[in-house]
């Protein structure tokens, strides 16, 4: 029997790519190149199986192509925002993601620009890279104390948990959170976590905000002039989630004017692409999209991906299935 067809539209940890050029007939992006909305749609013609990562675009020109073989889209990645899942579902499409493997990895980028931001890591290492350094004084570069502070938290997931584990027992933080439904009450009170009704409610009382709602229509601009102007001047934001959950223009507007006092973020609206008045600004801290960037997450999520498609072609449950 003919093994199924598979393409993997970014390159895969090595280990990952072996085991699938073992399983599939399977066909890998060798320059790692970026694919365009005409070589999806192609992909979508002429494999059985499409594996996109979240960098890939796929609209419902993509999903509504003619003469469509591909039965599956294996996600590279947890959020799934970039796929049209309306479309997917109306197509018969299925889509699966990769939950769980990428928690801990992606709260501790979020950690890491806190600290980052907080402690004006990004700035000392610009300053001492540019030969300013002119020695230690003592009101030189003072920052923020994290160790004690309050932490507020959008959204509760796996990855908003994980940062309250390691901010809370790691660094003695006191937690808050805004989710629009109950959390578990367990975690909850091993986090001595305190849940705030609205997000109105949650931002003037936090020292640090970080994101961690899912992308979409629903969220887009969350964090927008109204919602900045509720903050502390002297908190920070933090952005691990996605980009277009932060209006970019009211987030810049906002740390010129010293609004609030800083940000890190990991993601970006329309990034690869970043607005320009992110660079010119002392108090951002920007990170190119690392949150599941270790060796072993990123294995694990290429793994993740193997164990939906080999359930899918055995014709069993999906254990990550979206639609
Ligand atoms: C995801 O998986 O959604 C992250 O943004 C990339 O790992």
């Amino acid at each position: 029997m003919n093994k199924p067809k598979v393409l993997i539209t970014r390159r895969w940890p090595a280990t990952v790519e072996a085991k699938l050029n073992t399983l599939y007939d399977v066909t890998l992006n060798d320059d790692d190149h970026s694919f365009s909305i005409d070589e999806l749609k192609t992909a979508l013609q002429n494999y059985d199986a499409v594996c996109p990562s979240v960098c890939d675009l796929l609209p419902a020109e993509v999903i509504n192509v003619n003469d469509r073989r591909c039965k599956i889209l294996g996600n590279f990645g947890v959020g799934f925002n970039h796929i049209d899942i309306q479309a997917a579902k109306q197509q018969g499409i299925i889509v699966t993601n990769t939950p769980g493997v990428l928690t801990e990895s992606t709260a501790d980028i979020a950690m890491t620009l806190l600290l980052m931001t907080a402690r004006r890591g990004a700035e000392g290492d610009r300053l001492v890279r540019a030969g300013q350094w002119s020695g230690w004084c003592p009101t030189h570069m003072m920052s923020s104390d994290v160790t004690g502070a309050t932490l507020g938290l959008v959204g509760f997931g796996r990855i908003a948990q994980a940062m309250a584990r390691k901010a809370h027992h790691g660094f003695g933080m006191k937690i808050l959170f805004f989710k629009p439904t109950l959390a578990e009450t367990a975690i909850v009170e091993n986090l001595q976590a305190v849940r705030c009704e609205t997000l109105e409610e949650l931002l003037p009382q936090c020292d640090y905000i970080s994101l961690h709602c899912p992308g979409g229509v629903e969220t887009r601009h969350l964090m927008n002039d109204a919602t900045l102007n509720l903050m502390r001047p002297t908190a920070h934001l933090i952005n691990t989630a996605r980009g277009d959950v932060v209006d970019s223009k009211a987030l810049i507007k906002a740390l010129q004017e010293k609004r609030i006092a800083g940000a890190g973020l990991d993601v970006y609206e329309g990034e690869p692409a970043i607005d320009s008045g992110f660079l010119r600004l002392e108090n951002v801290a920007l990170l190119p999209h690392l949150g599941s960037a270790t060796i072993a997450t990123r294995t694990a999520m290429g793994e993740k991906v193997l164990a939906n498609l080999a359930v899918f072609f055995a014709g069993h449950a999906l254990p990550d299935r979206v639609v």
